[in-house]
C-alpha cells in the first residue's frame, strides 16, 4: 500500500505516509519543561508506526503562552527534555517535528502576568471571540519575529528533525491572515501580500538561523469558519504564496473558527465515510498549485480513504490526531488488518478535559476500563 511507502520532505526521510498532527497534551510541568510521560506518550507513538511525529504546541515568546502545562522553546527552555523527546521518537524508528506556537489574542495565560494577549487589531463586537486583548505595535511584531528565528535555531540544536509553524486555527498567524481579525492600515494588513507579511517574516527568520537544509513546514488554516472571514479562494492563494516563499510542506487545515465545532478542525460525527477526510478537498486543490509536499488533516478514520488520497495524488501524507489519543499504536494495526476500525469516536472529550486543565487522555475508553 502507498501509505506505508517511505515519503520525503526536502532533507527529512519518513518510513511512511503517516504523520501525527501535532496535539497539545497538557503534561508539560508549571516551568514549560518536558515531564516523563510527555517521553513515554512519544515512544509510544513512534513505536506505534507513526512516520513523522509533530509535537504538542510550544511557545516561542511568553506573549504567545495560551495554558499553564504548555511546552517552551522559549529563551530559558528546557533543551535536556526537547533532547529526550528527540531520541524517544528516534529510537521508536519516527521522525520528529516541532509544532512553534504564538497564540495572539488567545494567549490567555499571559493575563496571569497582569497583560493583555496581543493581536493584529482589536475587533469590536466580535461574535465569535470574547476576551480582553491589544493591538501589536510594529516594535512587538519585530519581536515576535525574532523569537521565531531563535526558537527555530533551538529546534535544530536539540535534534528536533524539522519544525512546523502553527499557521491555523484563529492563532497568531491565521489572526494576520484573516481579513476578518486583520484590519490594520499598515504593512501588515489590507491586501493578501501584507496578511502575509509576518508568515514570511518568520519564514526568513528562521531560514537564517536553521541554515538552507533544514525543513521547515507550516500547518496553514486556509478557511475561516464564517461569512466574512477568509475565503478559501484567498487560503489557496495564501499557500501557493508560502510555498513560493519557501515553506517546505503544507498541513492544511481551517484558519479563525466560528461558533460550533462543525466547520473547525474539531469536527464531530465523522463515523459515515461521507464525513471523513473534512479538509481533504481543499489540500487537493492545494495540491494541484504547488510544488511542495501536502499533508491532508482532519477526520481520516479508514484506510481506504487514507491509501486513496496517497494513491490519487490528492496529498502526500496524510495526518491524524484523535485516533492516536486512543490508540496510539493504530498505525501498526491498521499494517495488519487494513479494515480495522478506530476505537476514537471523535466526541472531543479529550479536548473538553484539557480545556478543563485536565491531562491528555481518551475520556471513553478510560470511563471502560
Ligand atoms: C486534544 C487535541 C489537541 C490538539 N492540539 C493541537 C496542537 O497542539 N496543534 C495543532 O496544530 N492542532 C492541534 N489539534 C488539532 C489536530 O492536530 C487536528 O488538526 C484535528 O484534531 C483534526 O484531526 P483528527 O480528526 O485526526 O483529530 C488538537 C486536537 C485535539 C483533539
Amino acid at each position: 500500500m502507498m501509505v506505508f511507502e517511505p515519503g520525503r520532505i526536502k532533507t527529512m526521510r519518513l518510513p511512511n505516509r503517516f504523520v501525527r498532527s501535532a496535539t497539545y497534551d497538557g503534561l508539560s510541568d508549571a516551568s514549560g519543561a518536558v515531564t516523563d510521560r510527555q517521553i513515554e506518550l512519544i515512544s509510544a507513538l513512534a513505536q506505534g508506526g507513526v512516520g513523522l511525529i509533530v509535537s504538542a504546541i510550544m511557545y516561542v515568546h511568553p506573549s504567545g503562552q495560551v495554558s499553564a502545562f504548555m511546552n517552551s522553546i522559549a529563551d530559558g527552555a528546557d533543551m535536556g527534555g526537547l533532547k529526550k523527546l528527540v531520541r524517544a521518537a528516534h529510537s521508536g524508528g519516527a521522525k520528529i517535528a516541532v509544532q512553534l506556537y504564538h497564540g495572539g489574542r488567545e494567549a490567555r495565560f499571559v493575563k496571569t502576568r497582569k497583560q493583555l494577549p496581543l493581536a493584529p487589531s482589536v475587533v469590536a463586537d466580535d461574535p465569535y471571540y470574547r476576551g480582553g486583548y491589544r493591538e501589536m505595535t510594529a516594535d512587538e511584531i519585530a519581536t515576535v519575529i525574532d523569537a521565531f528565528g531563535q526558537a527555530a535555531r533551538r529546534a535544530r540544536e536539540v535534534g528536533f528533525d524539522a519544525l512546523q509553524i502553527h499557521g491555523a486555527h484563529g492563532y497568531l498567524f491565521s489572526q494576520f491572515l484573516s481579513p476578518f481579525t486583520n484590519r490594520r492600515n499598515d504593512c501588515w494588513g489590507g491586501s493578501l501580500e501584507n496578511r502575509l507579511r509576518l508568515h514570511r517574516d518568520v519564514f526568513a527568520a528562521m531560514r537564517k538561523q536553521t541554515g538552507e537544509d533544514y525543513p521547515l513546514l507550516i500547518k496553514l488554516g486556509v478557511e475561516d469558519g464564517f461569512e466574512g472571514g477568509l475565503s478559501l479562494a484567498e487560503g489557496v492563494k495564501a499557500a501557493k504564496m508560502l510555498a513560493e516563499t519557501g515553506y517546505d510542506a503544507l498541513e492544511i487545515s481551517s484558519g479563525v473558527r466560528g461558533n460550533a465545532y462543525e466547520g473547525t478542525e474539531y469536527k464531530t460525527r465523522i463515523q459515515k465515510p461521507a464525513r471523513q477526510g473534512y479538509f481533504l478537498t481543499w489540500a487537493r486543490e492545494i495540491k494541484k498549485r504547488v510544488g511542495v509536499p501536502v499533508i491532508a488533516v482532519g477526520g481520516f478514520r479508514s484506510m481506504g480513504m487514507m491509501e486513496g488520497a496517497i494513491a490519487k495524488g490528492e496529498a502526500d501524507f496524510v495526518s491524524l490526531c484523535r485516533p492516536l489519543i486512543a490508540e496510539p499504536d493504530i498505525i501498526n494495526h491498521w499494517r495488519r488488518d487494513p479494515e480495522k476500525k478506530p476505537k476514537c469516536v471523535s466526541c472531543n472529550k479529550c479536548l473538553e478535559e484539557l480545556h478543563r486543565g485536565a491531562p491528555l487522555r481518551c475520556v471513553v475508553l478510560a470511563g471502560q476500563e
